[in-house]
């Protein structure tokens, strides 16, 4: 490792607290990235039900299993994801993949709480079986979440953390043999960069552990 001056890259430094909220979403989703997206069902109160993306979506922990959403106010009110994970203590988490994308994208509309996404989207719904909530019944990974935690951003959304009590699986996505890791090239995840800007499965590249 050399320490040559030259080589230092001279970085514009951007302070978050000079830039406006805007900037600083660009700056952030621009560059955490890929991001898988998280597509969240849920059951209303009066039984609609909800589906919308989030790409603010992590894997946090394997032991619990816990996953997290951030999710965001629109025009200082909860969403309607957040309403309904707080209302039923539960949601599913939908893989999004590449034969979904276009049915993801429209789940982002913004529409009356009242009005059943599954159907707006013309996807096929069905039940977990470990939480009270509705799934994406063609889709080939979902995680079946239980509310663990709901954390709130002082005031800009929740954090809210999931523990998956169901991990459903298409038999027909492969794993790698001798494990449980399902196999990528299978699954066709698709990774949001910024804006409307999305991304599909790379090159894989394996490199073993020094
Ligand atoms: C790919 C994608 C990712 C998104 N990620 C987030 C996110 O992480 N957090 C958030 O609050 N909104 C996110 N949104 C916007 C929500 O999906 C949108 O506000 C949606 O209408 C919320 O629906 P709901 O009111 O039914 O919960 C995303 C939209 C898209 C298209």
């Amino acid at each position: 490792m050399t320490h040559d001056p030259s080589e230092a890259i001279r970085h514009r430094v951007i302070s978050t607290s000079g830039t406006d909220g805007r900037g600083r979403y660009q700056l952030l989703t621009s560059l955490v990235v890929p991001r898988p997206i998280g597509w969240v069902s849920t059951r209303g109160k009066d039984g609609t039900l909800n589906l919308a993306p989030f790409s603010f979506f992590s894997a946090i922990s394997a032991s619990p299993m816990l996953i997290s959403l951030s999710i965001g106010t629109r025009q200082g009110a909860a969403k309607d994801s957040l309403s309904n994970i707080r209302d039923q203590g539960a949601f599913c988490v939908n893989v999004v993949t590449e034969g979904q994308l276009a049915a993801m994208n429209q789940t982002a509309a913004s529409l009356p709480a009242d009005q059943d996404e599954f159907a707006f989207a013309g996807l096929p719904v069905a039940v977990a079986e470990t939480v009270e909530a509705p799934y994406v019944a063609n889709c080939p990974a979902v995680l079946e979440c239980r509310l663990f935690k709901d954390v709130n951003l002082d005031g800009t959304g929740s954090l809210i953390i999931g523990e998956v009590m169901a991990v459903r699986l298409d038999p027909a996505l492969g794993t790698i043999e001798g494990s449980e890791y399902v196999d990528s090239e299978g699954l066709k995840p698709v990774g949001r960069l910024w804006g409307s800007a999305y991304t599909l499965l790379g090159e894989i590249k394996i490199l073993e552990r020094p």
